[in-house]
């Protein structure tokens, strides 16, 4: 039996890049190899008995996928395919790009490299060349891999490669995709370290134009796309938590640049829809508004304050990075200082002076909250004195 590293780690490995998932494909049991493997490392193992694939988890976040050697059909341009057990040269057949379609022997011992399409040649070259003329057809979410590639490994695609894709993208291919396949596509390339390159490659080859003639990534949307991930950096040195979700930051920033009155359509053609679709677009529906709040020339911290509270994780990022400076120093403002401040008393303290507990405990909090935001309010006798003014003599 014969054990292989396949595919995206074979290439991370030859471009000297780190790689968390491992990908090993066995001409033979691979169930069986995955549980003797798991054993001898003592490794967590999950099998996925209808794929006939393994999972082992070998801590500090390696993970290592196993699958038997297999054989590829596709029925229909776009569909999935159908799945044979085959040789390890099938395995490398039915993979997307040359640069993925290299092996190395890990086992028996030997550390034979296969490359049978050139991959290596293509890597130091920097072309993206599919294996087969039908590839693209077969599955057209390689161009998407495609520009993924070419933006993360400062790739291009090959002239018959661009010919290929102009080709599928006259027939419509694009259309056959259904809208979770095609939105997964999207989510991976905004998430990618540098999306508005893998977009600008979408761009070049027509694919964002043939989803929506309205689809276009323009430089102000590439260089709030930069502005967000300095704005993460900052967050990171900071230690402040952000949006666990970056791919729809950039998603908002995207549709920002894009004419409202096409923003719904543009999103679905992207594969969004229902519910998420709603809320991004209610998102950009508010960032407007928020944009033209925060850029009047007199506006009070409190009110700041409450516009940024009543805003998400991900519009204030919007904000933050849009590129008009009094609103940039807001949100930092807002950041960095206003989002901390609290009243020194609590509704415990509240009781305590003798005021009956009911709905006028919030009333009494927001107003200290307000006249601390305003500096009008230093210290918690401050507060008290405050209080007794506004809110009379406690019983
Ligand atoms: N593959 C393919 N066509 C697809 C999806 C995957 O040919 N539509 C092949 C590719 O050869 C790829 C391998 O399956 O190398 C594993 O897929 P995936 O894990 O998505 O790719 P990686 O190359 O590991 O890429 P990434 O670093 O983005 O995870």
């Amino acid at each position: 039996m014969s054990v292989y590293l396949v595919g995206g780690p074979v290439r991370d490995l030859i471009l000297g890049r780190a790689t968390t998932d491992l990908d090993l494909t066995v001409a033979g049991d691979a169930v069986g190899y995955a549980k003797a493997l798991a054993a001898h490392l003592g490794a967590q193992l999950t099998i996925h008995a209808q794929f006939g694939t393994a999972t082992l988890m070998l801590g500090d976040g390696l993970r290592l996928d196993v699958a038997t050697a297999r054989r590829e059909r596709y029925l229909h341009p776009a569909a999935l395919p159908k799945v044979f057990p085959g040789t390890i040269e099938d395995d490398l057949f039915r993979r997307d790009f040359t640069v993925n379609a290299m092996a190395v022997r890990v086992a028996p011992r030997g550390e034979e490299l296969l490359d049978p399409f050139d991959g290596l040649k293509d890597l130091s070259g920097g072309f993206l060349r599919v294996l087969h003329a039908e590839s693209y057809r077969d599955d057209p979410t390689r161009i998407f891999r495609g520009a993924r590639y070419a933006a993360r490994y400062r790739l291009r695609f090959s002239s018959r490669d661009r010919q290929l894709i102009r080709g599928v993208l006259a027939e419509s291919v694009l259309r056959r995709l259904s809208t979770e396949r095609l939105f997964r596509e999207v989510k991976l390339v905004l998430g990618e370290p540098t999306p508005e390159a893998a977009l600008k490659v979408l761009q070049d080859r027509g694919v964002l134009r043939t989803l929506d003639p309205a689809l276009a990534v323009g430089n102000s949307a590439v260089a709030q796309m930069r502005r967000v991930r300095h704005a993460w950096q900052r967050l990171d040195r900071l230690e402040m938590s952000s949006s666990p979700r970056r791919w729809r930051v950039y998603l908002l920033v995207f549709l920002c640049s894009i004419s409202p009155t096409v923003r719904r359509r543009v999103g679905e053609h992207l594969g969004v829809k229902g519910p998420p679709l709603d809320a991004l677009i209610a998102e950009l529906r508010a960032f407007r508004f928020l944009q033209t709040q925060l850029q009047k020339q007199s506006l009070r911290s409190s009110r700041l304050r409450h516009l940024l509270d009543g805003a998400s994780t991900d519009l204030r990022m919007l904000l933050w990075t849009s590129g008009v400076k009094r609103v940039r120093d807001r949100v930092e403002r807002y950041l960095t200082h206003l989002a901390a401040v609290k009243p020194a008393l609590t509704g415990r303290d509240l009781t305590r002076f003798g005021f009956p507990p009911g709905p006028k405990y919030r009333r009494m909090l927001d107003r200290l909250l307000q006249e601390r935001l305003e500096g009008r309010l230093n210290s918690r006798e401050d507060e008290v004195a405050f209080l007794r003014r506004h809110f009379g003599r406690p019983r």
